[in-house]
């Protein structure tokens, strides 16, 4: 008997890749944008105009499958149950210094915030990003706004992404390898999502 069970199927796992290249690609480019501070990134793209158009191709890519891969999981990940309630009461048991179990389904709370913080962040950088890219067709406040607002969602993007990769990988051993191969060992399963584990396996 196997000691694994699937977590993601290959298509998922293409799209969750995609949707972090293109991530990678606009923070590296976008750096440079957001302040002079970090305007030596420009030369990873060959110059700031090439850093620009860079960072277009992969703002409409990462928003295309960034909002692909939110409404693909959409329902899983928009309903809080009420072990998700006591799960948030608790804060994830991260904030308590003994070993908290909870009957966590395929997506933990805080994992569910995460993809929603991301289909909102990508509809703002994605709105925003529009009025930026053609100023001259917009009134001169909205612009104003919208530099302001892809700025804030930025840095806020950024921040719950190296919360999330830490979380995915170092914070809890075991969970890359769901993203990488598709596969979870069971032990894992049973420990970090154990209601989806029961679900899956009737045990
Ligand atoms: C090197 C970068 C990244 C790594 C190593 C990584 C790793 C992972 C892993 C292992 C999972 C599966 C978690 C599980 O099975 O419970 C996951 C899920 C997910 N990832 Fe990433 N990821 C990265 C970048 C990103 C980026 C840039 C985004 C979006 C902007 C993103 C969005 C998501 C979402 C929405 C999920 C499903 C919910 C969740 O598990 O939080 N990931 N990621």
């Amino acid at each position: 008997m196997s000691n694994y069970i699937e977590r993601f199927r290959t298509s998922e796992r293409v799209l969750h890749w995609f949707v972090s290249i293109a991530f990678f690609i606009l923070l590296l480019s976008g750096l440079g944008l957001y302040s002079t501070l970090f305007n030596g990134y420009f030369s990873v793209f060959g110059g700031g105009k090439q850093a620009i158009v860079f960072h277009k191709i992969a703002g409409v890519l990462f928003f295309c499958a960034s909002a692909f891969m939110f409404f693909n999981h959409k329902k899983d990940m928009t309903t809080f149950d009420a072990d998700d309630k006591e799960w948030i009461a608790q804060r994830g048991g991260y904030l308590s210094r003994d070993e908290a179990h909870f009957n966590v389904g395929k997506y933990n709370p805080g994992q569910k915030i995460f993809a929603i913080f991301t289909g909102v962040a990508t509809l703002v950088l994605g709105v925003t990003g529009i009025i930026i890219w053609g100023p001259q067709s917009f009134p001169r406040g909205l612009v104003q706004l919208s530099l302001m607002m892809h700025g804030l969602m930025f840095v806020l993007a950024a921040m719950f992404v190296v919360a999330h990769v830490y979380l995915a990988t170092i914070g809890n051993p075991g969970t890359l390898e769901a993203m990488l191969y598709g596969d979870v060992r069971k032990i894992w399963a049973k420990k970090h999502h154990p209601k989806w584990f029961k679900e899956l396996s009737g045990k």
